[in-house]
């Protein structure tokens, strides 16, 4: 099938790159003329693991192209998706300017029946606004459709290519049955394709973040109040998560949710209550205890140095808002240096992937440590605040002989209890005893 992608960040172009390895003729469409520009000779834009073999193989295969012309994106796709930022406005509802001006334009210049598909993260009612935005400027017959996307950062070529499920949302029959076809080779396994209407569509992508976001809020709230009472929150979760209701994932407490969807969408999402004269008060309450959660380190940083940490130094590992991606959209690590800085503390940080980001945010203000052990380097503790997998054995000597003193605050409860103990660390984690 011949498809064309509008966007090409890293839902864009996670897209379009899997749709080509399915045996589609993909056109990907973007307006930074550099990032096109590059991307033509071959240079992926974002990390993500496997993209990049996927990447290369289909530009090889003459599979996959690109181009800053819309107009040659409407010639090309007989589906075109629009995979375009959705940003959080100031009073936290989803700016559609970018998605509904790209709307505009294509209603300039359809000229035959086109599938136009929402693929990005929009409130209720937005499929409709897409519509009339394009058949303002024409007579042609065209379709839209809500295909939300359950892509996460880091996994988001495994998740294109192997879904649980595939939302699709239309009132047309024609066109549900062109993006069946599209995705049928993704669901072989027998996950569902699941089809609706559009609304239900666009609210499904919301209520499942939000919804995930509760779940990892309540734990950390239960984490909380593990500490308070003396529990330890990995027995609990381990005893909570055996209940095939409640299950395993997305209970492990920490730092707060951070990331480009969950905050945005779940403010998105309240604000639509908000708007169509409904309270979301479970989601008030998310956004303010995540709020807290990304500073729950900082007063037991100012506690354990009786509240005098200027001129302390601290080493931080981690500063992507998770694993196995540069992103460092509302990472939880930012709010902690920014804590630090302001109470004049010294910061050295090191993180696999995402320095680069953080200098441009911090440029002096921090030292950029080229591996985990050099950040330890005279700091007076070590505070880990993303679980990359490096970060789960490190060597222990190193870490006592590099420190200041053996004192470590854990947001992501990477290491055991008694084995801290053992070896004689301060250790203090999210919900377990100190
Ligand atoms: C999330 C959803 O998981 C995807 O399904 C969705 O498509 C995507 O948003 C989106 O809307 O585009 P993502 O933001 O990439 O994906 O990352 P997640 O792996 O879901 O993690 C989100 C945040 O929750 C991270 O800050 C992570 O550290 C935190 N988290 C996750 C926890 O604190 N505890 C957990 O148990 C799990």
């Amino acid at each position: 099938m011949k498809v064309s992608v509008i966007g090409t960040g890293y839902v864009g172009l996670v897209t379009g790159t899997c749709l080509a390895e399915t045996g589609n003729d993909v056109l990907c469409i973007d307006i930074d003329e550099n990032k096109v520009q590059k991307m033509t000779q071959g240079e992926v834009p974002i990390y993500e693991p496997h993209l990049d073999v996927l990447f290369h193989r289909n530009i090889n295969a003459n599979r996959l192209h690109f181009s800053t012309s819309l107009d040659e994106g409407l010639e090309h796709g007989d589906i075109i998706f629009l995979a375009l930022p959705t940003p959080e406005d100031e009073d936290g509802s989803a700016d559609l300017s970018y998605v509904l001006g790209a709307a505009k334009e294509i209603g300039k210049l359809i000229k035959d029946y086109k599938v136009i598909v929402d693929k990005s993260t929009v409130p209720v009612g937005t499929s409709e606004k897409v519509r009339e935005a394009i058949s303002n400027e024409t007579n042609v017959d065209f379709d839209v459709v809500s295909n939300p996307e359950f892509l996460r950062e880091g996994f988001a070529v495994d998740d294109f290519l192997k879904p649980e499920r595939i939302v699709i949302g239309s009132n047309s029959e024609k066109a549900t049955a062109l993006m069946e076809k599209l995705y049928k080779p993704f669901v072989r396994s027998g996950n569902p394709i699941i089809t609706m209407d559009e609304k239900s569509a666009e609210l499904t992508k919301y209520a499942a973040n939000a919804f995930l976001a509760t779940k990892i809020t309540f734990m950390n709230e239960i984490a909380n109040f593990c500490e308070i009472v003396g529990a330890d929150v990995d027995k609990v979760r381990a005893g909570m998560g055996t209940d095939s209701r409640i299950g395993k994932r997305f209970l492990f407490p920490g730092i707060g949710y951070g990331g480009s969807c969950f905050p945005k969408d779940v403010k998105a999402l309240h604000k639509s209550g908000k708007d169509a004269g409904y309270e979301f008060d479970i989601l008030n309450a998310v956004i303010k205890v995540n709020d807290l959660q990304k500073k729950v380190l900082i007063p037991r940083i100012d506690a354990y140095f009786n509240n005098d940490i200027k001129d302390k130094t601290f080493a931080i590992w981690g500063l992507a808002f998770k694993p196995e991606t540069d992103d460092i959209r509302e990472a939880p690590a930012l709010y902690i240096i920014e804590e630090l800085l302001n109470r004049g503390a010294k910061v050295k940080v090191f993180d696999p992937e995402a320095m680069p980001n953080v200098k441009r945010k911090f440029g002096n203000d921090l030292t950029f440590a080229s591996n985990m052990y050099e950040a330890l380097e005279s700091a007076d503790a070590l505070i880990v605040c993303t679980e990359w997998s490096i970060f789960r054995t490190p060597d222990f000597d190193r870490l006592r002989a590099g420190l200041n003193s053996p004192t470590i605050f854990d947001g992501r409860n990477l290491y055991d209890l008694k084995e801290m103990e053992k070896e004689g660390f301060y250790y203090s984690s999210i919900g377990r005893k100190t």
